[in-house]
This record gives C-alpha cells, sequence and structure tokens, in this order.
C-alpha cells in the first residue's frame, strides 16, 4: 500500500551534506522539538505495567517450554530417557534430537552475509547427537503449566560420549590465528614500522591488558511465544532485528517469510543480545510447531548464560613510544579474542587505535582462538569497550613515564587527520569534550602525584580516559501519512528496547511537518511494518532519520502543489522555497504578510483523507537490493571520512588501602555527539553506558570452568553488575554541534557512553594507590 510514492531506501542517503538538496538537515524552522529533554512516549505504558512484554501475551491454550541443557563440554547424545519427564501431569511432550521435526538447516554464521548474519550459532538445534558446548540445549519439555514443565526438564536422564575439548582462553591464546580484512572489518592495519620505531624510542611503555568474557543481564531475560496458524506464524520475541529474526524462522521452518511475524514492541534491554536468533527462540517456535498449541518460554537468568553469546575475552598488547615532548611515534596495539567454535566473530578490539592518536608509526592486528563455548556475539560498543580500556590505560601509563599530565599528552597527540590512513575526520571535537570535562570536573585540583590526594582514610584518585565508537547508518524503509485530522502516522520496523528511539523520530517528525509533538504516532518493532534497521551499531536513530527527513520533505512538497491546484488557497503561486512547515501547516512570510493554511485544510479541499510518502521499497527484492545499495553507498563514504563520536570520560575513585574496596564518588562524561535529539534521552543513554563500564572495570566477569566449559556464576549472584549504590551521580554533558556529514547533524548515542570506562577507573585507582591493575575486573583482591 506504501509503493505509490515508493523510492530505493538509497534515498535516505548516508550523505547528507548540509549544502545538499534534500533530507533533514535543511529542515524548515527552527528547532522546536529537536534538542528537548521530551519524555518518552513509552514511558507511561512502561512504568505503570500496561506494557505487554514478550512473555505477557495471553493466548488460550498457551503452553510452556523449558529447555534441557548439555552438561559435557563436547562430544555426543548416546541416549536420552525421557519416560520420566513425560509421565509426569501435565507434560504435553518432551522435544529431542529424535523426535524433533527436521529444520532446514542454519545458514553458516558469517558477519560478511547480510542474509545469514541472523544465525547465533550454526547448530542444528533437536536435529543432531552432537554437542558443542557446555549448556547447548538437548530437549524442551513442553507442559501445560511452567512448573510441571520446569520439574519435567529435571528428570530427562542424558547420557554422552565426551570428545576432546578446548575452552581455556588463557591456555588457547597462543593459538590464535590473524584476522584478514575485509569489506566491514579491519583485522590490521600498519603505517610505518611501528616495532623499529618503538625500539628507537626514548620513551617507551610495553604493557599487557587482559579482560574477561562477560555475560548479557538485560532486566528482561530473552523471552518468546509463538503461535502458528496453519504456515502462518506470529511470533512475540524482544529482538533488536525483527526482520533478520522473521527471516531466519521462515528459512529454518521452510515457510514463505510474508506469513512469518515478529512483535516486539517492548523490549525490555538488549545491548547486543537479542540481534541474533538464538536458540530458546527457535525451540519455541519447534514446540508451538510440534504441539500445535501457542507456546511461550522464558529463558531464565541461568538459560540466558548458556545459550546466548556475550563478550569475548581479550589479551591484548599495546606498547607506545614518545620523544620526551610526548609525540608519539610507535603505537602497537594487538588483541586476542574468542570465537565460538560453532558461531561468533572477531571483535574489534583495535578499532580505536586507528582513530585517536597522530602516531608516526602504527601497527594493529587482532587475532582470534575459536573455542567449544557459547559463542561471542554483540555487546554494547563490541571491540571498543575493552579496546579502549588497553589503549587509554597504557596512554595514562605513558604520561607517568613522561611526567605529564594524561590530557595534556593525549592534546599533543591530537590529529588533524585520522591518523592511520589520513583520511579526513567529518567532525571531531575531543579537544573540546576534554576543556569542557575537565572544567566540570575540576581537573585543575589534581595533584599528580599518586596516593597524594585523601578524603579521610580514603585514597582518592582521579583518572580521564577517551570514548571513541564509529558512525553506523543502515537502510530504513518507512511510511509517513499526514491525516485530515491534522495527525501524523509513521510507520518502520525499527526497535525500541528502552533508549528512546520512538520519541527521538516524532520529534524530527513533528519539526519536519511542522505539527505538535502529540500530533505524531510512531509504530514500530513489528516485522510487518516497513523494513527498518536493526538497532546495533548505535546506528538506528540516524538511519530512520535521514529516511524520514526525506519522507517529510516530499510530504511537504505533496502537501504544496495539492494546495496550488486550487485557485482558493491562500498558497496558490508560492514557492517551495518560501513555505515554511509550522502550526500544523504550510505558510510563506513575505514582508509582513503571513499567507497560508493548515494541511487539514489542504486536505479538506482536495478530499484527500490522508496523504502518504514511502521512502525505500515495500517488497523482499526491492529492500534487499536497497540495502545492499544503501550499504555500498555507505561503505564509499567511509573511505572518504572518518565520523565517530567521542568524549572524555572523568572519573574520580575513593580506595579503602585496607580492603582494597573501589568505590567511583564522581563522574563526568563530556561527549561529541553531534546534534543531541532528546536531551534527556540521550544523556540517559551515554549515563547507562558509563555505568555498564563501572561494571566491567570493578566486578564483572563471565566465570568459565577451564576443566570443563561450563559457566560457574550463571546469575546475578555471582555475576555482580553495579547496583544504584555502587553509581554516583553522573554528570553528563554535550557540546551539541551537528556532523555535517549524518542525518540531522546526529551521531548514536548507544555506544559511545561505555568506552573510556573501564580505562578512567583504572587510571583513577592508580591515581589513588600507585596500582596498576591490567586485568580487569578491578576486585579488592587485585589491590591488596
Ligand atoms: Mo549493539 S552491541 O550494536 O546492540
Amino acid at each position: 500500500a506504501h509503493g505509490t510514492n515508493g523510492t530505493t531506501a538509497a534515498e535516505g542517503s548516508p550523505v547528507t551534506s548540509p549544502a545538499g538538496e534534500r533530507g533533514p538537515a535543511r529542515v524548515e524552522g527552527s528547532r522546536r522539538l529537536v534538542g528537548r529533554p521530551v519524555d518518552r512516549v513509552d514511558g507511561v505504558p512502561k512504568t505503570t505495567g500496561a506494557a505487554r512484554y514478550s512473555a505477557e501475551h495471553p493466548y488460550p491454550r498457551l503452553a510452556h517450554a523449558v529447555l534441557v541443557h548439555a552438561t559435557i563440554t563436547r562430544g555426543h547424545l548416546t541416549a536420552i530417557d525421557t519416560a520420566e519427564a513425560s509421565a509426569v501431569p501435565g507434560v504435553l511432550t518432551v522435544i529431542t534430537h529424535h523426535n524433533a521435526p527436521v529444520l532446514k538447516p542454519p545458514p553458516p554464521v558469517s558477519v560478511m552475509n547480510l542474509s545469514t548474519m541472523a544465525s547465533g550459532t550454526s547448530v542444528a538445534y533437536l536435529n543432531t547427537d552432537e554437542v558443542h558446548w557446555n549448556g547447548q540445549p538437548v530437549a524442551v519439555v513442553v507442559a501445560e503449566t511452567l512448573h510441571a514443565a520446569q520439574h519435567a526438564a529435571r528428570l530427562v536422564r542424558v547420557t554422552y560420549r565426551e570428545s576432546p575439548a578446548a575452552v581455556d582462553f588463557a591456555a588457547e591464546e597462543p593459538n590464535a590465528t590473524p584476522q584478514k580484512n575485509d569489506m566491514v572489518s579491519e583485522g590490521s592495519a600498519k603505517k610505518g614500522d611501528a616495532e623499529a620505531a618503538l625500539a628507537a624510542a626514548p620513551v617507551s611503555v610495553d604493557l599487557r591488558y587482559t579482560t574477561p568474557a562477560h555475560a548479557h543481564n538485560a532486566i528482561e531475560p530473552h523471552a518468546t511465544t509463538a503461535v502458528w496458524d496453519g504456515d502462518r506464524l506470529t511470533v512475540h520475541d524482544g529482538a533488536q532485528n525483527v526482520a533478520w529474526m522473521r527471516d531466519h524462522l521462515a528459512l529454518r521452518f521452510g515457510v514463505p517469510a510474508a506469513g512469518v511475524r515478529v512483535v516486539a514492541p517492548y523490549v525490555g534491554g538488549a545491548f547486543g543480545g537479542k540481534t541474533v536468533v538464538w536458540a530458546g527462540t527457535i525451540l519455541t517456535v519447534m514446540a508451538a510447531r510440534v504441539t500445535g498449541r501457542p507456546v511461550r518460554m522464558t529463558l531464565t537468568r541461568e538459560g540466558v548464560y548458556r545459550t546466548v553469546g556475550g563478550r569475548t575475552p581479550s589479551a591484548q598488547r599495546v606498547a607506545l613510544g614518545a620523544r620526551p615532548d610526548g609525540r608519539l611515534t610507535a603505537l602497537v596495539h594487538t588483541g586476542v579474542t574468542q570465537i565460538g567454535r560453532v558461531g561468533g566473530g572477531p571483535e574489534q578490539v583495535t578499532s580505536q587505535s586507528r582513530h585517536l592518536y597522530d602516531a608516526g608509526n602504527i601497527l594493529l592486528q587482532q587475532s582470534q582462538v575459536a573455542l567449544d563455548t557459547v559463542s561471542n556475539t554483540y555487546m554494547r560498543a563490541p571491540g571498543e569497550s575493552i579496546g579502549t580500556f588497553a589503549l587509554e590505560a597504557a596512554i595514562d601509563e605513558l604520561a607517568c613515564e613522561l611526567g605529564m599530565d594524561p590530557i595534556e599528552l593525549r592534546m599533543r597527540n591530537e590529529p588533524e587527520r585520522n591518523p592511520i590512513d589520513g583520511k579526513r575526520f567529518s567532525h571531531r571535537m575531543l579537544r573540546e569534550a576534554y576543556a569542557m570535562g575537565a572544567r566540570r570536573f575540576g581537573w585543575a585540583e589534581r595533584t599528580p602525584e599518586p596516593g597524594s590526594m585523601r578524603d579521610g582514610r580514603w585514597l582518592v584518585g582521579m583518572g580521564v580516559a577517551s570514548a571513541y565508537h564509529p558512525a553506523w547508518q543502515f537502510a530504513a524503509n518507512l511510511t509517513v501519512r499526514l491525516s485530515a485530522d491534522g495527525t501524523v502516522l509513521v510507520r518502520c520496523g525499527f526497535h525500541e528496547m528502552g533508549m528512546g528511539g520512538a520519541t527521538a523520530q516524532a520529534q524530527i517528525a513533528a519539526d519536519a511537518l511542522g505539527v505538535p509533538f502529540e500530533a505524531v504516532r510512531v509504530e514500530y518493532g513489528d516485522s510487518d511494518l516497513p523494513t527498518g534497521p536493526g538497532a546495533g551499531g548505535s546506528g538506528q536513530t540516524a538511519s530512520v532519520a535521514a529516511s524520514l527527513g526525506t519522507a517529510c520533505a516530499r510530504l511537504r512538497g505533496t502537501m504544496l502543489a495539492l494546495a496550488r491546484r486550487s485557485k482558493d488557497s491562500p498558497l496558490r503561486g508560492s514557492r517551495r522555497a518560501e513555505v515554511r512547515a509550522r502550526d500544523g501547516g504550510l505558510w510563506t512570510s513575505p514582508a509582513g504578510t503571513v499567507a497560508g493554511e493548515t494541511y487539514a485544510a489542504i486536505l479538506a479541499r482536495a478530499g484527500r483523507p490522508h496523504v502518504e510518502v514511502a521512502v525505500g521499497s515495500d517488497t523482499r527484492v526491492g529492500t534487499a537490493v536497497g540495502q545492499a545499495r544503501f550499504m555500498a553507498k555507505f561503505l564509499l563514504d567511509r573511505r572518504r571520512w572518518t565520523k565517530a563520536a567521542c568524549g572524555a570520560q572523568f572519573c574520580e575513585v575513593r580506595v579503602d588501602p585496607d580492603t582494597g574496596e573501589v568505590r567511583v564518588s564522581r563522574w563526568v562524561g563530556a561527549f561529541d555527539v553531534g546534534t543531541v535529539i532528546n536531551a534527556k534521552t540521550a544523556a540517559a543513554q551515554l549515563r547507562g553506558g558509563i555505568v555498564m563500564g563501572i561494571g566491567m572495570a570493578l566486578s564483572e566477569e563471565t566465570l568459565t570452568d577451564p576443566r570443563t566449559g561450563r559457566i560457574m556464576n550463571p546469575g546475578l549472584a555471582g555475576y555482580h553488575v553495579p547496583v544504584h549504590a555502587d553509581i554516583p551521580p553522573i554528570d553528563v554533558c554535550y557540546l551539541d554541534e551537528p556532523d555535517p556529514t549524518m542525518p540531522l547533524g546526529l551521531i548514536g548515542v548507544g555506544e559511545v557512553g561505555i568506552t573510556g570506562v573501564a580505562a578512567a577507573v583504572a587510571n583513577a585507582v592508580h591515581h589513588a594507590t600507585g596500582r596498576r591493575v591490567r586485568d580487569l575486573p578491578i576486585t579488592p583482591d587485585k589491590l591488596l
């Protein structure tokens, strides 16, 4: 229905020049809503409990499914005894590889192939007798009640034949293989001869940093409700990419994608863990297929740890050589990360090291080991989260070697152009971010000597680190409808995991069309909507904004054309350039006189209930072509510009010298994220990233038994995320200067907030105590 005015998705161009002739950068009128701290449109339903999450959809005859997990590292199933489980009253079926329907095999996991990126792993769940990791699902119990299913799941008896396995990252690290460069990921890079420059440098550091695996702990554990109607399937699942999930399920179950609907208007946090499709989703759909009943599965917290990937552990080397004046002559950053033998992908731990320092010689190399563990996956700023820990802690160590202020060292090496290849920055305001942060934090009061600041018995430390995350954009199909009652409906299959994306788009549409915020409704989180971008790479808001700007510009044009058709319209004879969208209509104001009319009046005269504009295609093939074209254009644009969000993280810690307890007592984050669309939700995103980074710095660690590959702390009792009492007030500020190459000048805020945080904490801990902890998390034992 939205094909009439259709154009390719590429029209929401990644390159929106300020001088360009289309796109939201030249939205008429002032920013009335963009930038304001508007409350989230989904805030009230979420806080009052009216919002229905994936496990809260009531269906008649709803059955409940529970997973049975393998308890060996690797091997084969030799027998599964389901008799006792099946005899539990209320159990409908126990599905194993003996009786499971045969699905189409999962496509090989590859980050290079857009159509197969959706596979969390390459395992054909319940269609194989192979066990690839400790925790892989080997059976599903379906019952009338959750309790019956839980009870019966414990009664499934599994026997195995074990095979040799490798699960110990530290032991396997020497076997890592170097990552090659491809179109989207850069495994290595080189400028000059960094090792020689390092050897010749008058001042240098050569350091090893290690970070542990991290588990996804979204407040809403993964949950799925699946309902079949013939070959049509409806799935409620908190996906970060409803289109990928739809396509993956259609492929696996051999049904047309057009009949598969993935619905996720409410998602209780995601952070990358709900981007690809994991076992729970597939097996819930299978259980519904087998039983002919609607089926719900809510993973336990432990179930998330066992079946959903997390962040890789890493071992990194950062070596820096400098002249006595602090100018860097050598920057070496290499890192080993872990992937699963059955899936996952390399982490770009050296990403920020291409961009942050103007070193004369640079050597970057990423390597991987494949282990028999659950596959790794995306987690908030994959690459830069742990990469900035190593790089930014090493810079601090070099500053100490030089006897130089760590901010001064950074400013002396602030590049004019992208260090690794000389590309231009679309804009870069790291200097300004440091200046702003230092002022607000009171950096000048810091005395440089470690251990020199105290508050009673507490040792006080102050540390800084740079934040960095590249800007991403993806294709976004959408429709915008302007109705005779003055309301605007934006429809786009993008995702709202709590970050305020829908609110931001409503603000943008309201400004672009000159209507009140309340007049705009945004529909999202449904694969039946025009295909939007996935919520990933902090690219969603810019992606949707680009297409939304295009659509709104065309709507204004269409409305003006409609008005000009009538001789009664005050806009008759008006040229497009003179017309402004405001007060619910189009108005010209030549020399004191005001002429114009409301959209309602224009539509009423034209006898039209509404006008709708579509950007992108409404067909699968058209969408795929549009996405490919958009990505090609985006990658081309990347060769021209280096564009990113960056920032300066300022941390103050208090360390108890007797117990080694570290308390973060103050935080200032100053960011360059381009235009801020919503001052409240952007700050919340940045703050949330900082909280997650504090967890990474001080407490978070997935512990795997090196003998069995079993995760030993699969829950919040053993895996410590920060609680409210651990977090000080966090002062977030931003420069709010538009990036001239991004839609509306905005750069995503979802991920940059976590980057640099762990380094700022580690640097502050060193300042407080004189102790360098290069192995995260910085637990009290490491300070004693
Ligand atoms: Mo993110 S790790 O791009 O959800």
